[in-house]
């Protein structure tokens, strides 16, 4: 009997085996470091993994660190359906000569050239390689999340630059900055608001060039929500001796606060997921590794890369005393309430008199 009914199981087995990939035994590897993979094809990151820390980042959330997680943005959402581009293949390397003519790719020279002789030496594609920079860079920022990693993009071929105008501009208004994530890659809104905590490990260096380094939260080397909290405050002064294009006021000496933050915090179509992020730093971890993962393959076939997502470290946590906070000298007072629906959460302030904060070292 059991052996009248095997093909009829064997059938059905494979059919439930095909429908859940999660079952299908893993092809592990151990590399040769010791390191344990599903894809043997991984191994090859190790090594890159090993130099890029110490020698591209100098093992800190720094300047470098800042710079390859803004490169891998603007490679990736240089991408659209109608109007062309690669998307994550790059192309903002291979084609440098074009995209860094485009005015939002202003600075992007500086990790560009930083990356390249690391790009030369392990010999893989600039489109994984900026990726796999930016995974990394996340995991030496204590907060951050842990985000995957893919590899497998091609080296990007002519006519692989889309048009200028695909970059989002601190210029731009929300709705624009919203449809351009939208046709770039399915972004919703909270998608969007959540990618901009990247904006906790950051700061600007051409919007204001008499100023580079000027941090855009007062805790650019952690990923933590102070950002959502910061560009919430009413804007009272600029950092430099006159506003660049693109900046507002912000509400704290020596920090830098881009226009499209400003709006994204006070607009009705994003001011609550904006919200929704401050003091939340799970919530914004969770929805940014997500909108990140998503980033990282535009313009990609998922099926046609590798998931080498074990070869990134693991994520470093916050400090136990890095509690999301207003800045000293600030009360609830100074919070602009925008979202209609529920009140900001409530913070106390650092104790002590206001301070400025300083300029993010450039390497
Ligand atoms: C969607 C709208 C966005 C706009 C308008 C925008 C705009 C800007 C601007 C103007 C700067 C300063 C550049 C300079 O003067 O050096 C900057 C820096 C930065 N951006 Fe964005 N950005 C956006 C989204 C993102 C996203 C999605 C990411 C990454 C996931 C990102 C990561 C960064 C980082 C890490 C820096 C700091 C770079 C450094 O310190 O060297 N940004 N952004």
């Amino acid at each position: 009997m059991f052996f009248m009914n095997l093909p009829v199981i064997l059938v059905a087995f494979s059919a439930i085996h095909a429908a859940y990939g999660a079952f299908t035994p893993k092809r592990r590897a151990t590399c040769a470091g010791g390191q344990t993979v599903n894809n043997e094809a991984c191994c090859a990151w190790f090594p890159v993994l090993e130099d890029i820390v110490p020698n591209m980042f100098d093992t800190e959330c720094g300047d470098d660190a800042h710079g390859a997680l803004r490169l891998s943005f603007h490679d990736a959402v240089g991408f659209s359906p109608t109007h062309g581009g690669g998307g994550a293949d790059g192309s903002i390397i291979v084609f440098q000569d074009t995209e860094l003519a485009f005015p939002a790719n202003a600075g992007l020279d500086d990790p560009i050239n930083t990356e390249i002789p690391f790009i030369k030496a392990h010999n893989v594609t600039p489109g994984d390689f900026i990726q796999f920079a930016a995974a990394v860079s996340l995991t030496l920022c204590p907060g951050a999340p842990r985000v995957g990693f893919m590899m497998g993009r091609p080296m990007p071929l002519a006519p692989s630059p889309g048009p200028d105008g695909l970059v989002p501009e601190p210029f731009d208004n929300v709705d624009v900055i919203l449809e351009r994530m939208a046709d770039a890659g399915g972004f919703s809104p909270t998608d969007v608001v959540a990618l901009l905590a990247s904006h906790s490990v950051a700061g600007a260096d051409t919007v204001d060039p008499t100023i580079p380094g000027t941090p855009f939260d007062s805790t650019p080397s952690v990923f933590d929500t102070q950002i959502f909290i910061e560009v919430q405050l009413r804007g009272t002064q600029f950092p430099g001796s006159q506003p660049g294009q693109g900046e507002v006021m912000s509400g704290v000496m020596g920090e830098l606060r881009l226009q499209s933050d400003h709006l994204f915090a006070r607009d009705s179509a994003t001011n609550c997921a904006w919200q929704s992020f401050a003091g939340n730093l799970p919530r914004t971890q969770n929805a940014f590794a997500s909108a990140f993962n998503r980033m990282s393959i535009i313009g990609h076939n998922p099926a046609d890369l590798i998931d080498c997502s074990d070869v990134i470290p693991a994520a470093l946590p916050l400090p136990a005393d890095a509690a999301p906070h207003l800045p000293a000298g600030q009360t609830m007072e100074d919070i602009e309430q925008a979202c209609a629906t529920a009140a900001f959460p409530t913070f106390a302030a650092l104790p002590g008199p206001a301070t400025s904060i300083p300029a993010i070292p450039q390497s």
